[in-house]
């Protein structure tokens, strides 16, 4: 009979999270609540959220629905910078210190983490995310390797908010169309078998499109996929000037 061995333990430890709490039927005003929690080194952020939620106040609001940085929906800023709290580990963090958990910043706050993001996706909307081709193909449209490398660094957008929300151009004007729409734009614009890259070009030309970009790499470090936000914001700015992709 083989022998069962014997699992070690996961060393746990205590931390305190201070959480940015709004709840628009209570008060105008946000404010810091902290909680202690119990934790494994094997737990993320998202884990003490969920721990606070289920075992000391149910009230506590935010989004989230993978808990395996696929769906994009738990973005929020953590000590100060933007990340996935399903793909944080508190262990990462410093746990002797208390660790903030606050909404992503620049859109509206609608309680605790959650914010509105419409405007979000309004942006998104407006660069026509799909595929714009003039003719039905009578067969699969076909693409060189090369040709499909040149944007497979754009497909890889979750549309979680965190480069968005980390530009200080879009914190002091929302009109911005913002890294996450110029990313989307960009997977199309490149795309061989995309036809109306012009377009695409046109609206971001706008006074709200890439010009606004100041080049700070904040959303580059945001991003959760390893995305090169910077680098095709500037992709699209050289297609703008050179008039085509
Ligand atoms: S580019 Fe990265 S940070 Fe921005 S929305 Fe997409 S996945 Fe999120
Ligand atoms: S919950 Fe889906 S990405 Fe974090």
């Amino acid at each position: 009979m083989s022998e069962v061995k014997e699992i070690a333990e996961i060393p746990s430890f205590t931390v305190t999270l201070s959480i940015r709490r709004f709840d628009p039927e209570k008060s105008e005003e946000a404010s810091w609540e902290e909680f202690q929690v119990e934790m494994h080194s094997t737990d993320r952020v998202l884990d003490a959220l969920h721990k606070i939620k289920w075992e000391q106040d149910g009230s506590l609001t935010f989004r989230r629905s993978c808990a395996h940085g696929v769906c994009g929906s738990d973005a929020v800023r953590i000590n100060g910078r933007n990340r996935l709290a399903c793909k944080t580990l508190i262990k990462d963090l410093d746990i002797n210190s208390t660790i903030t958990v606050e909404p992503i910043k620049g859109l509206p706050v609608e309680k605790d983490l959650v914010v509105d993001m419409n405007p979000f996706y309004q942006a998104y909307k407006d660069i026509n995310p799909f595929l714009l081709a003039n003719d039905k193909p009578e067969k699969e449209r076909l693409q060189s390797p090369e040709d499909r490398a040149r944007y497979d660094d754009t497909t890889k957008c979750i549309l979680c908010a965190a480069c968005t929300t980390s530009c200080p151009v879009f914190w002091t004007d929302g009109q911005y169309f913002g890294p996450a729409a110029i990313v989307n734009a960009h997977r199309f614009i490149f795309d061989s078998r995309d036809e109306q890259a012009d377009l695409r070009l046109d609206i971001l030309n706008d006074k709200e499109g890439v010009w606004r970009c100041r080049t700070t790499f904040n959303c580059t470090e945001a991003c959760p996929r390893g995305i090169e936000v910077t680098k095709a914001i500037a992709e699209v700015k050289q297609a703008i000037l050179r008039g085509k992709p």
